[in-house]
């Protein structure tokens, strides 16, 4: 606690805590985090067994509407959400604004942002109906959306969905596909593209979903407010992280180098972290790292891909920073972007396409966190204290007496 009576007279107690390392923003019921024992549970069912048993669409049905569906109940979600795949026509002129060579993040951004103009007006965030409508069309259209950035990126025409697809198999058909030549979607690409779906889809009050939940707080658009998401998501100290950890390990180039990178990341003042490591709450291994470097593993195999110089380079990387003081004393584990490049790499994905992934993912628990925050009495708009540390009240001068 704070006390700032000096500017802010006896009203002026509150908590200073830059970065909410210790402030409860809102409560919810969707996902638990215990980060001493590297738990996470999305509405009590644990991230290993889902990752394991279940899929993207499941565990989207699960985060947006409180339980496992039924078989009829699955069967009518996957419909309802395959309904509005398409984007209008209109939104793929957004895409020819963009220079060729813009990032996929800044496009998503831009265009999820521009939905807000198409489903605006007749949209009311208090009927839970016209909500979750707003949520479907934000789930089914994420894939197009982040496709159509790549097909723009790389000069190829747009790919149409198909709804007849699962949710991963759609995407990359739309990612891959071009007009002289059909994707086959490989059923073990298929796989691994569901299951790090699944292990992105939520993870409680991280920067992208406390901004979601701040945007949201005024009222403002969900379309917008998934745009400010996706912007918080970029940065490289959240989403952003999986990119980073393949450029940092290309940089890296070879195990010979391990050693002195790690003293470039314990030298304070050059600024240099090891990439895909650490986390806010964790204090233990992330159990989706830990899901994620199993299916790097299996997908790398069944691919029949033998060697491949960057996974070994990051598994030598985690063995010689779990045994050093500097991360034992920090305790510092790998998080979920540690391995997710590599099997993005292995499946196809172009590394500027990594945190696009990780948005069409996590815009399942971003809008289930929204519909939730809609729906709490205790919502109040966010708006958090500062401390003030400027001059105090002083008289303005004239711009002829400033020296
Ligand atoms: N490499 C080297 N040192 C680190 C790292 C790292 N990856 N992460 C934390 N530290 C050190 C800090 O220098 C600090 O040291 P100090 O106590 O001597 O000052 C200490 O550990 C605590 O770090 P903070 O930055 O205060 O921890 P915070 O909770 O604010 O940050 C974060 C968490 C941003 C994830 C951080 O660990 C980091 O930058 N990691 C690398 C980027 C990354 O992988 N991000 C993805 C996170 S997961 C996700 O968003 C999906």
């Amino acid at each position: 606690l704070v006390d700032v009576r000096k500017f802010y007279g006896d009203s002026g107690m509150f908590t200073y805590d830059p970065g909410f390392t210790s402030t409860g923003s809102c409560g919810s019921k969707i996902t638990y985090i215990d980060g001493d024992e590297g738990l996470l549970l999305h509405r009590g069912y644990n991230i290993s067994e889902l990752a394991e048993q279940s899929d993207f669409m499941e565990v989207a049905y699960l985060l947006m509407k409180g339980d496992l569906p039924n078989k009829a109940q699955k069967d009518k979600f996957v419909k309802d959400i395959t309904n509005h795949t398409m984007v209008h026509e209109q939104l793929s002129q957004f895409y020819r604004g963009f220079r060729r060579d813009a990032h996929p993040m800044a496009i998503c951004c831009g265009v999820v942002g521009a939905l807000s103009a198409f489903y605006h007006d007749s949209l009311d965030i208090h009927d839970p109906h016209q909500r979750m409508v707003a949520s479907y069309r934000l789930v089914a259209k994420m894939p197009t959306i982040a496709a159509m950035a790549y097909k723009y990126s790389v000069g190829q025409p747009f790919v149409y969905p198909r709804n007849d697809l699962s949710y991963a198999a759609n995407f990359l058909r739309m990612m891959f596909s071009v007009p002289a030549e059909e994707y086959e979607v490989n059923p073990i690409v298929e796989k691994a593209m569901d299951r790090i779906l699944m292990l992105h889809a939520d993870h409680e009050q991280n920067a992208s979903t406390s901004t979601v939940r701040l945007a949201g707080s005024s009222g403002a658009n969900p379309f917008a407010c998934i745009a400010a998401g996706i912007a918080s998501l970029w940065g490289p100290s959240h989403g952003g992280a999986n990119e980073a950890v393949i450029n940092m390990l290309h940089e890296i180039g070879g195990k010979q180098n391990i050693p002195g990178f790690l003293s470039r990341v314990k030298d304070k003042a050059d600024h240099t972290r090891l990439m895909g490591f650490g986390h806010r709450v964790y204090k233990n291994y992330d159990p989706r790292a830990k899901v994620m470097r199993q299916t790097c593993h299996e997908v790398l195999t069944s691919l029949g891909i033998t060697h491949d110089p960057l996974l070994e380079l990051a598994m030598e990387m985690e063995q010689i920073a779990l045994k050093d003081d500097y991360f034992v004393s920090k305790k510092l584990y790998p998080n979920v972007d540690f391995y997710s490049g590599i099997i993005f790499r292995a499946i196809g994905i172009p590394t500027s396409m990594f945190t696009v992934l990780f948005a069409v993912a996590r815009t399942v628990g971003w809008i289930s966190q929204w519909n939730e925050m809609i729906e709490d009495p205790d919502q109040k708009i966010g708006r958090p204290r500062q401390l003030y540390n400027g001059q105090t009240e002083r008289p303005y001068k004239p711009l002829h007496m400033r020296g």
